[in-house]
């Protein structure tokens, strides 16, 4: 069923989705009728050939489901690359930069020119993205788009880097895009939010949390000092630390810049927030129902800056800085490069509301983070303004 608000999808997006649909009722059936949510997201998002993300429909912008902050033109890369070259610049032009996931190319094509311009090119331009098709369609644009002195440093990892490398690695709107576990509190216990089959629908059903995700909603009350109530929802990731060690293990020196929206931990686990902050994206149509449509539309859940600096510092980062999307922009040059554009009318007046929607708080500018961890180098220049790490 499709509800009433959401626009009709193809006949052949509808029969993708059942496929889809189908391969996820086979998992639950072996599974002994029930599969974890975040084993289900990662299904939606990431099953090979049919997966949200691993298929072919236009996500990205205009005619996908939803715009991100490079999509809007090439001023969030600007200030990335103001942000990010004199990290660069120390390394000498042996510096790399790891970009994860990389969506349609529309950073990597923006940022590039720019750190070229900054004299700052990365002797590597790293892309780690889980998705074939996506791959292929960074390739075509960066391939189409960029000189080909800097096209050729792109390169797409099939796995992390195994030997040290010093440099910048950067991720917009991943962590959101992460398999979340989902768990609720019944009667002073943990349990974890599992999908079965009602009939031939998927449904919400319950099972005692494993000692992971147990342990993990014990900390987040510990550090919280009180205890959730019964029957709060909400979404954690309990294998973050283990992630980013392994994203950022081998980073000798460098800064890690993550942008995503988010809250620190005290807003995310707000008690009004009872059923958690999971949301999904279908044509611009943003609701809470992750069971609707399977591979045609996008499921995020907000972060938990708290337990990204947490695992940083596991990690052996150090936090370097976190403030909302606009102070960072701001802080990184956004007003210069926005008069630096064409002088035009019209080329003025794009670049204006491009700044407006990246920074307005009604916009994307409160509700978006970044959150810096660094090692080694040091980046409170690029914090200088707005630096909210207090509220972590
Ligand atoms: C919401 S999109 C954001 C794309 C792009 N960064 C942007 O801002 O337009 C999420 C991206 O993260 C990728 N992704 C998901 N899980 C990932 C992981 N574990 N490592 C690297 N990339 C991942 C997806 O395939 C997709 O390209």
């Amino acid at each position: 069923m499709i509800p009433l608000d959401l626009p009709e999808p193809s006949p052949e997006a509808q029969a993708h989705s059942a496929r889809l649909r189908e391969l996820i009722a086979a998992e639950i059936r072996a599974n002994r009728g029930a599969i974890a949510f975040s084993r289900y997201m990662e299904l939606a998002l990431y099953a090979p050939g049919f997966g949200y993300y691993s298929a072919g429909a236009t996500k990205f912008g205009a005619a996908g489901d939803f715009v991100t902050a490079p999509e809007l033109g090439g001023l969030f890369a600007a200030c990335i690359a103001e942000a990010t070259a004199p990290v660069l610049r120390r390394f000498k032009g042996e510096g790399c930069f790891l970009e994860l996931g990389g969506g349609s190319g529309a950073f990597a094509a923006a940022v590039l020119p720019a750190l070229a311009a900054r004299n700052a090119l990365p002797a590597g331009y790293w892309i780690l993205e889980p998705s074939a098709d996506l791959r292929e369609r960074q390739r075509e644009r960066l391939q189409a788009e960029l000189d080909a002195g800097i096209f050729e440093r792109v390169r797409w990892l099939d796995r992390l880097p195994d030997d040290d490398w010093n440099g910048v690695l950067f991720a917009n709107e991943v962590l959101d895009a992460l398999p979340t576990t989902r768990f609720v509190m019944s009667g002073g216990e943990v349990m974890e939010q599992s999908v079965c089959l009602h009939g031939e629908a998927f449904a919400f059903c319950e099972r005692p949390a494993d000692m992971l995700v147990s342990a993990a909603v014990r900390h987040v009350e510990r550090s919280l000092g009180r205890a959730f109530a019964d029957g709060y929802t909400s979404e954690l990731l309990p294998q973050l630390p283990y992630w980013l060690d392994a994203v950022c293990g081998a980073l000798a020196q460098g800064l890690v810049l993550f942008v995503d929206y988010g809250y620190p931990r005290r807003e995310f686990y707000l008690a009004e927030r009872e059923q958690g902050t999971l949301l999904c994206h279908y044509r611009h149509r943003v609701h809470a129902d992750p069971f609707v449509l399977p591979g045609l539309q996008d499921i995020t859940a907000s972060v938990d800056f708290t337990a990204v600096a947490e695992a940083g510092q596991h990690a052996g980062l150090e936090l370097a800085g976190y403030s909302s999307q606009a102070a960072f922009l701001l802080n990184n040059g956004l007003q210069q490069h926005v008069e630096a554009g064409p002088a035009d009318a019209v080329g003025a007046h794009r670049r204006a509301l491009e700044a407006k929607r990246l920074i307005l708080p009604s916009e994307m500018g409160e509700r978006f983070q970044v959150m810096g961890l660094a090692r080694g180098v040091d980046c409170e220049d690029q914090f200088a303004f707005g630096d909210q790490s207090h509220r972590l």
